[in-house]
């Protein structure tokens, strides 16, 4: 694989610069807060950036989930919304969408993202399979437990190294595969769990050869390829960025041919779908959707909106057709690359390539004098928000939790602290002032000694767990 120099948009596109492509019609006020204010809201929160109230918040990159800011349009949609408790206008809506951009049969609706991915597990993983995947991604991995299965890594390596620039940090390493498949028989596999955007690599794409080699590959053993579709429109730009035979393609095109390597996906449509909240499920194998349909009505709710209003339906079929648009996706990941090439300019350590929807700061790097204990990543997310109000949030050792099995603290390789960017939400002046507050926590970093955790709860303790500086 060649290496990539990234470059920045205005040179990849040949203009001079690249802008949004939409005006701001309506505003939110937010406000900075003391850094007294700001130390007695971090000891409330135990030092969680997931336990702050966002009003003492001043630029909140704790996630681009159900964050983004809706289009007029999309507004205007809510008022169409048709609250039938079955067969509501807007569910047929959002399945025309879901069907012409990725290109599935069959959907089903669920609250959100993870909504699916419990239907999905339970539906397939006999227990005592594995699931292969490229990374874990931490609600995935639950679902797929949960449901007796082991979830075991199989991204290149290239992924966990955050220096390396390899162009698809996302792929499948397909030798490792195969071998596991030979090792543990094609029958103990249930699926393949792959994502686009792999959010804890950094947001790292997949490339277009290999989900088709991928696939080709699962055929031979008849072992269907799901996809966990939540940022696959920043995928498809890469994509269109980087892989020969792409770059005229547009990214609607691209995205329906990546889908189609795949037997099914599932979805949290508060990503890239630009709703507040939502999620889907759609396959192609008719057996398997009778049975999924059958599930949402016990978990979910009926199987013409599954837990969604009929409006957040119809602002989520406009919000896919806003998002597969060239020139937003393009502005979208240029302004998370705005901010990469700030932090890159002052050396600061980050996750390279940058990604699709947020920047990730080596905490390892950051603060090499402090062992994965003291758990690193989350001191800087806490660092961070006691310098300007910013909340990012933990992707290290705290969100990859306790082995089933040993019960002993997963130890990733990567050790991140995430600042998401939410979708058409901040301005490059925002972002400006959150690469100057990392700045600041950088030249600080020798003052900072970590953090201990005082309360663990048993699942997905990173959203809950409380801790305490160490200070001797
Ligand atoms: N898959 C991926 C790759 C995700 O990033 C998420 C959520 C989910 C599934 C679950 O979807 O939240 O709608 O239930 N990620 C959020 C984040 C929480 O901040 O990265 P959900």
């Amino acid at each position: 694989m060649p290496q990539i120099v990234p470059k920045t948009m205005g040179q990849q596109f040949g203009r001079r610069s690249w802008a949004e492509p939409w005006k701001i019609k309506m505003v939110e006020p937010i406000h900075m807060t003391t850094r007294e204010e700001r130390e007695r809201a971090m000891a409330e929160a135990g030092y969680n950036t997931f336990l702050l109230r966002s009003q003492d918040v001043y630029i909140d990159l704790l996630t681009d989930s159900g964050t983004s800011a809706m289009s007029d349009r999309q507004w205007s949609g809510l008022m169409l919304g048709d609250e039938a408790y079955a067969g509501s206008r807007n569910f047929y809506h959002m399945v025309e969408a879901i069907q012409e951009h990725y290109g599935y049969k069959y959907v089903v609706p669920t609250h959100q993202g993870r909504g699916a991915e419990h239907l999905i597990s339970q539906a397939v993983i006999q227990p005592g399979q594995i699931v292969p995947g490229n990374m874990y991604f931490t609600t995935t991995r639950l679902h797929q437990e949960l449901a007796g299965g082991k979830f075991v890594d199989v991204i290149i390596p290239e992924a966990h190294d955050p220096t390396d620039l390899h162009p698809f940090k996302g792929n499948v390493d397909l030798a490792k595969l195969e071998s596991l498949i030979q090792e543990v028989g094609a029958d103990k596999v249930a699926y393949i769990s792959l994502a686009g955007t792999v959010n804890m690599a950094g947001g790292q794409p997949v490339s277009m050869a290999n989900v088709k080699a991928l696939k080709a590959l699962c055929d031979r053993y008849g072992i269907p390829v799901y996809l966990d579709a939540t940022r696959m429109m920043e995928n498809a730009f890469f994509i269109q960025e980087r892989e020969e035979g792409y770059q005229d393609k547009p990214i609607a095109a691209i995205l329906k041919e990546f889908c189609s390597y795949t037997d099914g996906a599932w979805m949290s449509a508060k990503k890239d779908n630009l709703v507040n909240i939502g999620g889907w499920l759609a396959v192609n194998d008719q057996q398997l959707f009778d049975r999924l349909r059958n599930m949402v009505v016990v978990y979910e709710g009926l199987h013409t909106y599954g837990g969604m209003a009929g409006r957040d339906m119809e602002a989520l079929a406009i919000g896919i057709r806003e998002a597969v648009q060239d020139d937003y996706v393009r502005a979208r990941v240029g302004q998370v690359r705005y901010l990469g090439e700030l932090l890159m300019d002052w050396d600061v350590p980050i996750v390279q390539p940058v990604g699709g929807h947020a920047i990730f700061l080596d905490a390892k790097r950051f603060y090499p004098h402090l062992p994965q204990d003291l758990f690193p990543a989350q001191t800087l997310a806490a660092e961070l928000y006691l310098d300007s109000g910013v909340r990012g949030m933990e992707r290290g050792i705290v969100s990859a939790g306790r082995d089933p099995e040993t019960g002993q603290h997963r130890y990733p390789a990567l050790e991140l602290t995430r600042l998401a960017i939410p979708r058409r939400v901040y301005t490059q002046a925002h972002m400006d002032v959150v690469a100057e507050s990392v700045k600041a926590v950088y030249d600080n970093r020798e003052q900072v000694r970590g953090l201990r955790m005082v309360y663990e709860p048993e699942y997905l303790r990173f959203f809950q767990a409380r801790f305490e500086p160490i200070t001797e």
